[in-house]
């Protein structure tokens, strides 16, 4: 792969999750965020543990097949490696992090990645969905949508989460993070995040998922979404919630 010379958070991502595909524009770009914020890898691992604990909950209920959106880099704990048994289509906007996830995923037959916007569905290769999201609106399916709401203002994640329900089959769940307002104390960091990046309170992120229905663990910092055992103790940076489309 060239060496790019913009950073991309993917790879931020997977440089602070102690991945292998990052560069060192990545690495510069994750140093200058700590330098105003302070040490981030706590904090992804911990929103990639409840990645792994929310998956293999959609798992244990039965769901075989997951649709990915704004999936970064396919590795260090991501879906298919967390529901070995499950088909996945990761997709995301970025050409380069979709080129990079196809180069990693080129030799399984059960996890594919491809592009997709996940404000509007149409968007995601109808082949994709078909080889690895079978039964696409007729079969339950698990989709994943974490470090996503930051980047959407209110009512495209409103919008684009209820086509979501509309689409998928009953019995279906979403996995969902936003962020909290932890980096309002940090205004160097925060301006970093860019002009679209939003921080919500959970009390604010609960109609915006509309009828989309959270589990009985609520909307809660990642750490405590079903701990497995003492939580974490890192900054309530981002909060999760599991939520479903309930069964007929
Ligand atoms: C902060 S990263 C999160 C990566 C991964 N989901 C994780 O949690 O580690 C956000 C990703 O979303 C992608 N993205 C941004 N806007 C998007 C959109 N409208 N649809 C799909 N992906 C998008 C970016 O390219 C980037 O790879």
């Amino acid at each position: 792969m060239a060496e790019p010379d913009q950073p991309s958070t993917a790879r931020m991502i997977d440089h602070w999750l102690g991945g292998a595909h990052h560069h060192p524009v990545d690495v510069a770009a994750a140093g200058a965020f700590e330098g105003a914020y302070g040490p981030c890898a706590e904090i992804f691992r911990s929103l990639r543990d409840f990645l792994g604990r929310a998956v293999r909950a959609i798992a244990d209920a039965g769901v075989d097949n997951f649709l990915v959106f704004g999936a970064g880099v396919p590795t260090c704990g991501n879906v298919h490696e967390v529901a070995p048994d499950a088909t996945v289509l990761y997709t995301d906007v970025d050409p380069v992090t979709v080129r990079l996830g196809q180069r990693l995923l080129a030799d399984s037959d059960r996890a594919g990645y491809g592009y997709g916007d996940a404000t509007d569905i149409g968007t995601v290769d109808p082949a994709q969905l078909h080889r690895f999201v079978p039964g696409w609106g007729r079969r339950p399916v698990g989709v994943v949508f974490l470090g996503l709401a930051a980047f959407l203002d209110d009512d495209t994640l409103a919008r684009t989460l209820d086509e979501l329900y509309e689409a998928v089959a009953p019995g279906s769940f979403l996995a969902i993070d936003f962020d909290g307002e932890e980096l309002a104390a940090y205004p160097e960091a925060l301006a970093m995040m860019g002009p679209a990046f939003r921080m919500r309170a959970p009390a604010r992120f609960g109609p915006l998922l509309g009828r989309w229905q959270p589990t009985a663990d609520g909307i809660v910092p990642v750490a405590q979404w079903r701990p497995a055992g003492v939580p974490e103790p890192v900054p309530d940076a981002f909060y999760g919630a599991l939520a479903v489309k309930p069964a007929d």
